[in-house]
């Protein structure tokens, strides 16, 4: 207890495809405002904004020109105040996504370090005078961005850049680049941000030399940025993307008498491998692997578990008979895989918006041990436009209603940033908050309902977690044991009803109790006799003390 991330639901989104309010095709901050109460109603804790700087936005936003401001298309400073006082009224915190391994190549740092060789600014990014032999190797975009060192005729030397070319790495080896990182961290957060997603972190802290690019990753960056963070505010959480082998997941998090000295937080970008490969091929061995293999954490260290996020579904640490099977499942024709590893869909359309298996997946998603992160839409099913290049295929307005312009905005349809998905069965005529508000029976009831049971379920945040014998590869069993008690999950991840047998003493003295499941499946629970429907779940507490 005592540390908020680790029982909240984090929201993640998109300002700019939330909600337009001053009409002019464009989500602003004073649209996500508006909403806030439909967040609040939903059940989230935590919003995390991808980036809100200005921007050129040809990378989402992620390619940064200025790390002081908001994007004026989003609104003013004073607009993001607001969004914090709103959103503390209703209990809501606000994380950023501090993207500080490379700027855009618009940044004014940028156009003065390729403009003289004696600008202040010329060491804070990575030169080399001549081609740079891995020039062609590591780019973090397989088949769309060819190299990782570009050469700039302004400056006539070679650049590095991990991600696409108009992305320039800062030099993080140099400590002015450090300070004013620093800098950016405190600035945020004395305007009250509650924590900071820490964007490419493995690429934020490997080597800068071009002579030496095989020198170990410098973590003591990590360690500094969460000095300097906890430093400014006791309680603000820092969760790195680092999608990186086992052997050095620890490494994120690092330890010092037993707390991590790093990260609190990390993508559990393996469980979401795995759980896509146990949707795709309806055994639940995958997970129960992983779940088995996962480091043991330091205390109040703590796993993000998610289903999507807003880049492509990474099935880069799969065997390649294990994205087979997925690619098979989820995404079989070629438009929608992307770099040679992912696929770009959403969750509903790739599960065939079955609602039975949607619910049965986000439900696994909830009662792994860690904190849930939710992307914007999916809580109504919304769909990807397959036309829309790369990622931005799973980047549409979000859909609130039947009317024009799925309710994101009053602008003319061209002025829009990216069309709402109009037809089809995704389309915001049949998907949309509107309606399911109304729906006792629609998904997004369904997700209120399921995020309010979640919370009286600390053990799953906090409790150990032990996977069970089910007896049938395709049905996982797993508890979650907290300080105030136990609760058992039952997920089966195929299409055929089933029946489970465990052991009567794992309630110990106490009745056991359902809290959840896909269905009525009556009063009372036999631990030697339970029944599951094709994709069916059960949440069922086994004992709670006090
Ligand atoms: C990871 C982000 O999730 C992705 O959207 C972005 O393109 C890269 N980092 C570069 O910032
Ligand atoms: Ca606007």
């Amino acid at each position: 207890m005592e540390r908020w991330y680790r029982n909240t639901v984090i929201y993640s989104l998109d300002v700019s495809m939330f909600q337009d309010a001053n009409g002019d095709g464009i989500g602003d901050l004073p649209g996500l405002i508006s909403r806030l109460d439909y967040l609040s109603r939903l059940g989230v804790g935590t919003i995390w904004l991808n980036p809100i700087y200005p921007s050129p936005r040809l990378d989402g936003g992620y390619d940064i020109t200025d790390y002081y401001t908001i994007d004026p298309r989003f609104g003013s400073l004073g607009d993001f105040s607001e969004l914090l006082n709103q959103a503390d009224e209703l209990g809501l915190r606000i994380m950023l996504d501090l993207v500080v391994n490379h700027t855009s190549d618009q940044h004014p740092w940028f156009q003065s370090a390729r403009a003289d060789p004696d600008s202040p600014y010329r060491d804070w990014y990575v030169w080399s005078e001549t081609e740079p032999p891995d020039r062609w190797l590591g780019t973090a975009f397989p088949g769309v961005e060819k190299e990782t060192w570009t050469h700039d005729p302004v400056a006539d030397a070679w650049y590095r850049h991990r991600f696409y070319r108009w992305q320039p790495d800062l030099n993080t080896d140099n400590p002015e680049v450090r300070a004013e990182i620093y800098k950016i961290i405190g600035y945020w957060l004395r305007l009250g941000v509650a924590g900071f997603r820490i964007d490419a972190a493995p690429f934020l802290v490997e080597s800068r030399r071009p002579d030496e690019p095989t020198t170990w990753p410098d973590y003591g960056l990590l360690r500094q940025i969460r000095e300097t963070v906890s430093w400014r505010r006791a309680d603000a959480v820092l969760l790195a993307e680092a999608n990186v082998g086992d052997e050095e997941l620890l490494e994120y998090f690092g330890e010092g008498d037993g707390e991590p000295t790093r990260m609190m937080m990390l993508f559990a970008f393996r469980l979401n491998q795995a759980i896509m490969l146990a949707l795709a091929r309806e055994d639940a061995g995958p997970v129960r692997a992983v779940l088995d293999r996962l480091p043991d954490l330091p205390r109040h260290a703590q796993w993000a578990t998610f289903l999507r996020n807003h880049d492509e579904v990474d099935l880069g640490r799969l065997s390649d008979d294990e994205r087979e099977d997925v690619f098979a499942a989820f995404g079989p024709e070629p438009d929608m895989r992307l770099y040679d590893r992912g696929i770009r869909r959403r969750l509903a359309p790739m599960l065939a918006g079955d609602r039975r298996r949607l619910e049965m997946a986000y439900s696994l998603q909830l009662t792994m041990p860690g904190t849930p992160v939710l992307r914007y839409g999916d809580e109504i099913g919304m769909g990807e436009d397959l036309s829309r290049p790369e990622r931005e295929a799973i980047r549409t307005p979000m859909q609130w209603s039947h009317t024009d312009n799925a309710g994101f905005s009053r602008a003319e349809p061209e002025q829009l940033i990216a069309p709402p998905i109009g037809a089809g069965p995704y389309g915001y005529p049949k998907i949309n908050v509107t309606e399911q508000r109304l729906d006792p029976n629609s998904l997004l009831t369904w997700f209120e309902r399921i995020l309010h049971t979640r919370r009286e379920c600390e053990e799953i945040g906090t409790g150990e977690h032990q996977v069970l014998d089910s007896g049938q590869p395709h049905v996982l069993v797993h508890t979650a044991t907290g300080q105030r008690g136990r609760t058992l999950f039952l997920h089966n991840l195929s299409p055929d009803p089933c029946h489970c047998s465990l052991d009567p003493r794992l309630a110990g003295d106490s009745t056991p109790l359902g809290l959840a499941a896909d269905a009525d499946y009556g009063t009372g629970v036999d631990l030697t006799a339970i029944d599951l429907n094709g994709y069916g779940y059960r949440w069922i507490r086994l004992h709670r003390s006090f």
